[in-house]
Protein backbone atom coordinates (compact mmCIF):
# COMPACT_ATOMS: atom_id res chain seq x y z
CA UNK A 1 0.00 0.00 0.00
CA UNK A 2 1.29 3.35 -1.12
CA UNK A 3 -1.17 5.99 0.17
CA UNK A 4 -0.90 7.88 -2.83
CA UNK A 5 -3.93 10.46 -1.86
CA UNK A 6 -2.17 10.68 1.44
CA UNK A 7 1.16 11.78 -0.24
CA UNK A 8 -0.41 14.12 -2.93
CA UNK A 9 0.61 17.81 -2.84
CA UNK A 10 -3.14 18.41 -1.78
CA UNK A 11 -3.56 15.97 0.83
CA UNK A 12 0.49 16.93 2.35
CA UNK A 13 -0.89 20.63 2.40
CA UNK A 14 -4.05 20.04 4.35
CA UNK A 15 -2.20 18.50 6.57
CA UNK A 16 -0.49 21.50 7.19
CA UNK A 17 -3.31 23.63 7.61
CA UNK A 18 -4.59 20.97 9.82
CA UNK A 19 -1.84 21.09 12.04
CA UNK A 20 -1.43 25.12 11.92
CA UNK A 21 2.23 25.66 10.11
CA UNK A 22 0.76 28.04 8.13
CA UNK A 23 0.97 30.36 11.19
CA UNK A 24 3.12 31.79 14.00
CA UNK A 25 0.91 30.80 16.56
CA UNK A 26 0.10 28.08 18.76
CA UNK A 27 2.47 25.37 20.41
CA UNK A 28 5.07 24.05 17.96
CA UNK A 29 5.47 20.53 19.95
CA UNK A 30 1.58 20.13 19.69
CA UNK A 31 1.61 21.23 16.03
CA UNK A 32 4.58 18.77 15.41
CA UNK A 33 2.38 15.82 17.28
CA UNK A 34 -1.11 16.14 15.50
CA UNK A 35 0.71 16.71 11.91
CA UNK A 36 1.88 12.91 12.31
CA UNK A 37 -0.91 11.69 14.41
CA UNK A 38 -3.31 12.62 11.48
CA UNK A 39 -1.09 12.08 8.65
CA UNK A 40 -1.05 8.66 9.89
CA UNK A 41 -4.42 8.49 10.61
CA UNK A 42 -4.88 9.25 6.82
CA UNK A 43 -2.87 6.87 5.32
CA UNK A 44 -4.09 4.60 7.36
CA UNK A 45 -7.70 4.82 6.26
CA UNK A 46 -6.19 4.73 2.83
CA UNK A 47 -3.98 1.71 3.18
CA UNK A 48 -6.67 -0.57 4.65
CA UNK A 49 -9.39 1.29 3.09
CA UNK A 50 -11.79 2.15 6.07
CA UNK A 51 -15.06 3.02 4.65
CA UNK A 52 -16.58 6.33 5.43
CA UNK A 53 -19.40 4.15 7.82
CA UNK A 54 -16.43 2.82 9.47
CA UNK A 55 -14.92 5.99 10.67
CA UNK A 56 -18.00 7.27 11.75
CA UNK A 57 -18.81 3.97 13.75
CA UNK A 58 -15.21 4.64 15.13
CA UNK A 59 -15.37 8.32 15.43
CA UNK A 60 -18.64 7.73 17.66
CA UNK A 61 -17.13 4.51 19.72
CA UNK A 62 -14.44 6.81 20.73
CA UNK A 63 -16.62 9.44 22.08
CA UNK A 64 -18.94 6.92 24.09
CA UNK A 65 -15.48 5.76 25.36
CA UNK A 66 -14.38 9.12 26.59
CA UNK A 67 -15.00 8.44 30.31
CA UNK A 68 -12.94 4.90 29.90
CA UNK A 69 -9.99 5.93 27.97
CA UNK A 70 -7.79 5.57 30.80
CA UNK A 71 -8.91 2.08 30.90
CA UNK A 72 -8.76 1.42 27.27
CA UNK A 73 -5.38 2.24 26.76
CA UNK A 74 -3.71 -0.20 28.83
CA UNK A 75 -5.94 -2.48 27.42
CA UNK A 76 -4.65 -1.60 23.64
CA UNK A 77 -1.07 -1.81 25.32
CA UNK A 78 -0.11 1.63 25.49
CA UNK A 79 0.97 1.81 29.07
CA UNK A 80 3.39 -0.92 28.46
CA UNK A 81 4.67 0.65 25.90
CA UNK A 82 5.45 3.43 27.47
CA UNK A 83 7.42 1.19 30.12
CA UNK A 84 9.19 -0.32 27.29
CA UNK A 85 10.52 3.34 25.61
CA UNK A 86 11.20 3.89 29.00
CA UNK A 87 13.35 0.61 29.89
CA UNK A 88 14.90 1.32 26.49
CA UNK A 89 15.77 4.96 27.34
CA UNK A 90 17.19 3.55 30.90
CA UNK A 91 19.73 0.95 29.00
CA UNK A 92 20.64 3.59 26.28
CA UNK A 93 21.50 6.03 29.66
CA UNK A 94 23.24 3.13 31.33
CA UNK A 95 20.88 3.46 33.87
CA UNK A 96 19.28 -0.13 33.72
CA UNK A 97 18.95 -2.23 36.96
CA UNK A 98 16.94 -2.21 40.32
CA UNK A 99 13.27 -3.79 40.39
CA UNK A 100 11.65 -3.33 37.09
CA UNK A 101 8.89 -0.85 36.46
CA UNK A 102 5.85 -1.54 35.37
CA UNK A 103 2.40 0.67 34.70
CA UNK A 104 0.77 2.62 37.21
CA UNK A 105 -2.81 2.27 36.06
CA UNK A 106 -5.30 5.33 36.25
CA UNK A 107 -6.36 4.61 39.84
CA UNK A 108 -4.09 6.10 42.53
CA UNK A 109 -5.17 8.83 44.77
CA UNK A 110 -2.94 11.58 45.98
CA UNK A 111 -2.59 12.23 49.67
CA UNK A 112 -3.38 8.85 51.12
CA UNK A 113 -2.70 8.46 55.18
CA UNK A 114 1.20 8.39 55.88
CA UNK A 115 2.77 6.23 58.79
CA UNK A 116 6.29 5.48 59.82
CA UNK A 117 7.33 2.05 59.14
CA UNK A 118 4.12 -0.13 59.15
CA UNK A 119 0.54 0.69 58.68
CA UNK A 120 -2.95 -0.74 59.01
CA UNK A 121 -4.52 0.79 55.66
CA UNK A 122 -8.13 1.94 56.01
CA UNK A 123 -10.92 -0.75 55.47
CA UNK A 124 -14.83 -1.08 56.45
CA UNK A 125 -14.72 -4.67 54.39
CA UNK A 126 -13.98 -8.24 56.19
CA UNK A 127 -11.72 -10.24 54.09
CA UNK A 128 -8.41 -12.47 54.08
CA UNK A 129 -5.77 -11.01 56.22
CA UNK A 130 -2.92 -10.07 54.41
CA UNK A 131 -0.05 -8.53 54.96
CA UNK A 132 2.53 -7.03 52.36
CA UNK A 133 6.31 -5.82 53.81
CA UNK A 134 9.73 -5.84 52.85
CA UNK A 135 13.08 -3.92 52.44
CA UNK A 136 13.66 -1.00 50.31
CA UNK A 137 17.35 -1.19 49.04
CA UNK A 138 20.03 0.05 46.81
CA UNK A 139 21.54 -1.97 44.08
CA UNK A 140 24.30 -3.34 46.57
CA UNK A 141 21.86 -4.74 49.10
CA UNK A 142 21.89 -1.98 51.79
CA UNK A 143 18.55 -0.51 53.00
CA UNK A 144 17.34 2.79 52.00
CA UNK A 145 15.42 4.59 55.38
CA UNK A 146 13.00 6.96 54.85
CA UNK A 147 12.02 5.74 51.92
CA UNK A 148 8.56 6.21 50.85
CA UNK A 149 6.27 3.23 49.85
CA UNK A 150 3.09 4.22 48.16
CA UNK A 151 0.92 1.39 48.29
CA UNK A 152 -3.02 0.90 46.61
CA UNK A 153 -4.78 -1.87 45.87
CA UNK A 154 -8.24 -2.83 45.07
CA UNK A 155 -10.96 -4.55 47.48
CA UNK A 156 -11.58 -8.25 47.40
CA UNK A 157 -14.68 -7.55 45.27
CA UNK A 158 -12.08 -5.94 42.92
CA UNK A 159 -13.37 -1.78 43.52
CA UNK A 160 -10.75 1.18 44.51
CA UNK A 161 -11.84 3.59 47.27
CA UNK A 162 -12.55 7.12 45.71
CA UNK A 163 -13.71 4.91 42.34
CA UNK A 164 -16.38 2.59 44.15
CA UNK A 165 -18.41 4.40 46.44
CA UNK A 166 -19.19 1.61 48.62
CA UNK A 167 -15.35 2.28 50.25
CA UNK A 168 -14.25 4.17 52.60
CA UNK A 169 -12.19 7.08 51.74
CA UNK A 170 -8.40 5.82 51.40
CA UNK A 171 -9.49 2.51 51.81
CA UNK A 172 -7.06 0.22 50.69
CA UNK A 173 -4.51 2.53 50.52
CA UNK A 174 -1.20 4.01 52.30
CA UNK A 175 2.37 5.59 52.51
CA UNK A 176 4.98 4.19 54.48
CA UNK A 177 8.00 5.76 55.57
CA UNK A 178 10.31 2.96 55.80
CA UNK A 179 12.51 2.45 59.06
CA UNK A 180 16.25 2.88 59.84
CA UNK A 181 16.27 -1.00 58.12
CA UNK A 182 14.94 -0.16 55.24
CA UNK A 183 11.53 -1.93 56.30
CA UNK A 184 8.25 -1.54 55.39
CA UNK A 185 4.81 -3.44 56.23
CA UNK A 186 1.12 -2.96 55.48
CA UNK A 187 -1.45 -5.04 56.73
CA UNK A 188 -4.78 -5.19 54.81
CA UNK A 189 -7.02 -7.70 53.09
CA UNK A 190 -6.30 -9.86 50.03
CA UNK A 191 -6.85 -8.06 46.61
CA UNK A 192 -9.04 -9.40 43.79
CA UNK A 193 -8.55 -9.26 40.85
CA UNK A 194 -10.91 -7.28 38.29
CA UNK A 195 -12.49 -6.92 35.31
CA UNK A 196 -13.54 -3.82 33.03
CA UNK A 197 -16.66 -2.91 33.76
CA UNK A 198 -19.58 -4.99 32.67
CA UNK A 199 -21.44 -3.66 29.48
CA UNK A 200 -18.65 -0.68 29.00
CA UNK A 201 -17.22 0.23 26.02
CA UNK A 202 -13.76 -1.26 27.01
CA UNK A 203 -15.12 -4.83 27.08
CA UNK A 204 -17.15 -3.72 24.16
CA UNK A 205 -14.10 -2.93 22.47
CA UNK A 206 -11.95 -6.24 23.76
CA UNK A 207 -14.63 -8.42 22.82
CA UNK A 208 -14.28 -7.49 18.93
CA UNK A 209 -11.03 -8.11 19.53
CA UNK A 210 -11.62 -11.57 21.18
CA UNK A 211 -10.13 -10.80 24.33
CA UNK A 212 -11.31 -10.74 28.03
CA UNK A 213 -11.06 -7.41 30.00
CA UNK A 214 -9.92 -9.28 33.28
CA UNK A 215 -6.95 -8.30 35.86
CA UNK A 216 -5.23 -10.78 38.26
CA UNK A 217 -4.95 -10.08 41.71
CA UNK A 218 -2.21 -7.19 42.22
CA UNK A 219 -0.75 -4.28 44.60
CA UNK A 220 0.60 -1.36 42.85
CA UNK A 221 3.80 0.77 44.35
CA UNK A 222 5.32 4.42 43.96
CA UNK A 223 8.85 4.07 45.83
CA UNK A 224 10.56 7.05 46.20
CA UNK A 225 13.56 8.05 48.43
CA UNK A 226 16.07 10.88 48.00
CA UNK A 227 19.12 10.17 45.67
CA UNK A 228 17.33 7.69 43.67
CA UNK A 229 15.27 6.89 40.68
CA UNK A 230 11.23 7.27 41.53
CA UNK A 231 9.96 3.79 40.76
CA UNK A 232 6.30 2.98 39.98
CA UNK A 233 5.18 -0.26 39.60
CA UNK A 234 2.68 -2.98 41.13
CA UNK A 235 3.09 -7.00 42.07
CA UNK A 236 0.51 -9.78 40.60
CA UNK A 237 -0.27 -12.38 42.93
CA UNK A 238 0.92 -15.96 41.99
CA UNK A 239 -1.45 -18.24 41.16
CA UNK A 240 -4.71 -15.92 39.75
CA UNK A 241 -5.95 -17.40 36.90
CA UNK A 242 -4.74 -14.42 35.03
CA UNK A 243 -1.34 -13.60 36.48
CA UNK A 244 0.11 -14.34 33.13
CA UNK A 245 -2.84 -13.25 31.14
CA UNK A 246 -3.21 -9.47 32.22
CA UNK A 247 -5.26 -7.48 29.88
CA UNK A 248 -3.37 -4.44 30.86
CA UNK A 249 -0.14 -6.27 30.21
CA UNK A 250 1.37 -5.48 33.35
CA UNK A 251 2.86 -8.48 34.16
CA UNK A 252 6.53 -8.97 34.65
CA UNK A 253 7.75 -12.22 35.53
CA UNK A 254 10.29 -10.40 38.55
CA UNK A 255 6.67 -9.20 39.46
CA UNK A 256 4.94 -11.84 40.13
CA UNK A 257 5.27 -12.69 43.98
CA UNK A 258 3.76 -15.60 45.72
CA UNK A 259 1.19 -15.17 49.05
CA UNK A 260 2.43 -17.45 51.78
CA UNK A 261 -0.44 -18.09 54.48
CA UNK A 262 1.17 -18.14 57.96
CA UNK A 263 -1.33 -18.68 60.83
CA UNK A 264 -3.86 -17.77 58.42
CA UNK A 265 -2.37 -13.99 57.42
CA UNK A 266 -1.22 -13.87 53.62
CA UNK A 267 2.46 -13.02 53.81
CA UNK A 268 3.25 -10.73 50.85
CA UNK A 269 7.36 -10.56 50.80
CA UNK A 270 8.34 -7.85 48.54
CA UNK A 271 11.50 -6.21 48.16
CA UNK A 272 12.44 -3.41 46.29
CA UNK A 273 15.41 -2.73 44.54
CA UNK A 274 16.26 1.21 43.77
CA UNK A 275 18.34 3.01 41.15
CA UNK A 276 20.48 6.20 41.78
CA UNK A 277 19.32 9.26 40.34
CA UNK A 278 21.47 11.54 38.16
CA UNK A 279 19.36 14.38 38.65
CA UNK A 280 17.12 15.64 41.29
CA UNK A 281 14.11 15.28 38.24
CA UNK A 282 14.76 11.64 38.31
CA UNK A 283 13.53 11.43 41.41
CA UNK A 284 10.07 12.88 40.71
CA UNK A 285 7.08 10.21 39.44
CA UNK A 286 5.33 11.82 35.96
CA UNK A 287 3.57 14.55 35.36
CA UNK A 288 0.56 12.46 34.53
CA UNK A 289 -2.65 14.49 35.81
CA UNK A 290 -3.81 12.15 39.03
CA UNK A 291 -6.80 12.68 41.47
CA UNK A 292 -6.45 14.17 44.53
CA UNK A 293 -8.17 12.93 47.81
FE1 LIG B 1 -4.94 -1.81 39.87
Amino acid sequence: MSANITNSGEIQTLLNNVAGLNNADGDPRIKEIVRRIVSDLFTAIEDLDITESEFWHGLHFMQAAAPELILIAPGLGFDHFQDVLMDAADEKAGQTGGTPRTIEGPLYVENAPVSNGEATLVSDEEGDPMQVFGVIKDEQGAPIANAKVEIWHASKDGGYSHFDPSLKEFAFRGSIITNEHGEYRATSIMPSGYACPPGGSTEAMLKQLGRHGNRPAHIHFFVSASGYKHLTTQINIAGDPYTFDDFAFATRDELVVDANDVDGVAHVNFDLSMVKAVDASDEQRSGRPRMAG
